[in-house]
């Protein structure tokens, strides 16, 4: 009788079981900050909380002077200071690395050598803070490594500054919630550094597609396909090939995901609903970090490849490769319905005779729809199609450099938007968008190319605004 009702009882708990599992193949916690619901990996989203309010085309207070605090002085950082010269009404007011001699530098041999005065200085892990509570700062320009990007930009948007912070803004998908809750609770810009957005070739083929000459744009792709053997050893305590030892999935996902986006018109009415992630394992990665850490675990793989989904239908394909020998490569592909374009390794359109104005092509010329458009067709679209914010700037963009002058570019349409009291060209939400990439492929990746739900950091309001758009005075 006893043994009758121990099975009995034992049958109960396995019924249990079963139906406590069968329940987990719908939705399921996994126990970390992502669950498994509808066959998709689903992120946690906090909810927006009472009083905050969403920064979509947010415009701040003109500021005639924007005075700037820098953080981070390496390879990066003081580019941006020598750039930032360059630019009526801008006062550079702080500088702050963890190394003396790196402030040093900046002083000596930007500031200094064009005659302006020496800016303040802050040095070491936490003297940023100090920057940040100063209260002659309008702008804090964040150029450190990953890591320290999220507690840096919400401890001075926290004291009251607006935010530029270098790619990416952040590491995970958490922090990037951080990040936009932040921004929305100060009222503060937090603009991510994306500076591949202001390269000539996309600026031009982004005008190009709001004026329909590639009919509708249905698929994108971008990369960062750029050998760092040279520069691993440049980085400041080795943070970046720490940081790719330890995460798997596309962690320099921005510099080819942006441009796509603002074709797309991403939270201005379409948004990134889904993505799928697969990487080959680490072979080169792995040797670097044998010689450098001695390690035999390395978790980015070296090739790693992204497919996104948007609710409107379009597809969008991101690549990561950092360890083999290729040449440099950012993709950046358009595919519409009418046209084409293509910037690496050939520059090139492909376009239809009736989407060009009349009398744009010689007297009885035709273009090959099979085919790029003649180089005497492409030049002139380059000059004649040159986008509006690059028409003004461009020779001075080329003559201060930056990546080719895209870097000055960046810089100069911050500061203009800062001074006229204008939207930013990225906002918070692209900075999260595009960040969440490293992640979010992670976790597709660590589960064989399981589709992740994509976060929508507008909280529902990413068909409110139609269309990308650069504000203008
Ligand atoms: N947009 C681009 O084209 C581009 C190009 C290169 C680098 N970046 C980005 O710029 C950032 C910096 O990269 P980098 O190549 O200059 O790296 P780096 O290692 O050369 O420089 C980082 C600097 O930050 C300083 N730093 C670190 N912690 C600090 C702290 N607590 N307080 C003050 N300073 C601190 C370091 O001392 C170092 O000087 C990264 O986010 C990187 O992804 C972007």
């Amino acid at each position: 009788m006893k043994n009758i009702k121990l099975i009995n009882f034992l049958t109960a708990m396995l019924l249990l079981l079963v139906i406590a599992m069968s329940g987990c193949k719908n939705k399921c916690n996994n126990g970390e900050n992502y669950r498994f619901e509808d066959n998709a990996i689903v992120f946690n989203a906090p909810q927006r909380v009472e009083g905050q309010t969403s920064m979509l085309e947010f415009a701040a207070e003109p500021l005639p002077v924007v005075r700037i605090g820098f953080i981070g002085l390496g390879m990066r950082g003081p580019d941006a200071v020598y750039r930032m010269t360059f630019i009526d009404g801008v006062e550079v007011v702080a500088l702050c690395d963890l190394l003396p001699e790196n402030v040093e530098k900046v002083q000596k041999e930007i500031l200094e050598a064009k005659g302006l005065p020496r800016a303040a200085e802050y040095v070491g892990e936490t003297a940023y803070k100090q920057l940040c509570e100063r209260d002659d700062i309008d702008l804090v320009y964040i150029c450190t490594n990953w890591q320290t990007h999220v507690p840096m930009a919400v401890y001075a948007m926290q004291h009251g500054k607006h935010v530029a912070v270098e790619v990416p803004a952040a590491t995970s998908v958490e922090d990037c919630w951080k990040l936009v809750d932040v921004s929305e609770q100060t009222r503060k810009h937090c603009m991510m550094l994306e500076n591949c957005t202001y390269d000539f070739f996309e600026m031009t083929a982004l005008n190009m597609a709001k004026q329909g000459m590639f009919g509708e744009v249905i698929h994108g792709e971008g990369a960062y396909i750029h050998n760092l053997e040279p520069y691993w050893h440049e980085y400041q305590g080795n943070w970046r090939l720490d940081f790719n030892q330890k995460h798997s999935g596309d962690v320099y996902a921005t510099h080819g995901l942006g441009p796509i986006c603002q074709v797309l018109d991403i939270h201005r009415g379409d948004r990134m609903e889904y993505l799928v992630s697969m990487s080959t394992p680490s072979y080169n990665g792995k040797k670097i970090a044998k010689e450098m850490m001695g390690t035999d675990e390395f978790a980015n793989g070296d090739m790693t490849t992204t497919m996104i989904e948007t609710h409107n239908g379009k597809t969008i394909l991101i690549e990561h490769n950092v360890y083999t020998y290729r040449p440099y490569n950012r993709l950046y592909q358009l595919t519409g319905t009418e046209g084409f374009a293509n910037k690496y390794p050939i520059e090139g359109f492909t376009l239809m005779d009736k989407n060009l104005p009349e009398g744009f092509l010689a007297e009885g010329q035709h273009l090959n729809v099979h085919g790029f458009v003649p180089k005497d067709v492409r030049e002139k679209i380059m000059k004649e199609y040159t986008h509006p914010i690059a028409k003004d700037i461009e020779e001075l963009a080329k003559k201060v450099g930056g990546h080719g002058g895209m870097d000055f570019i960046m810089d100069y349409r911050l500061i203009y938007c800062l001074q006229n009291g204008l939207p930013l060209d990225e906002d918070v939400y692209d900075a999260a968008e595009w960040s969440c990439i490293g992640e979010l492929s992670a976790a597709s990746i660590e589960n064989h190319g399981m589709p992740v739900k994509m976060p929508d950091f507008t909280r529902g309001d990413w068909n409110k605004v139609t269309g990308y758009k650069h504000a203008m005075k």
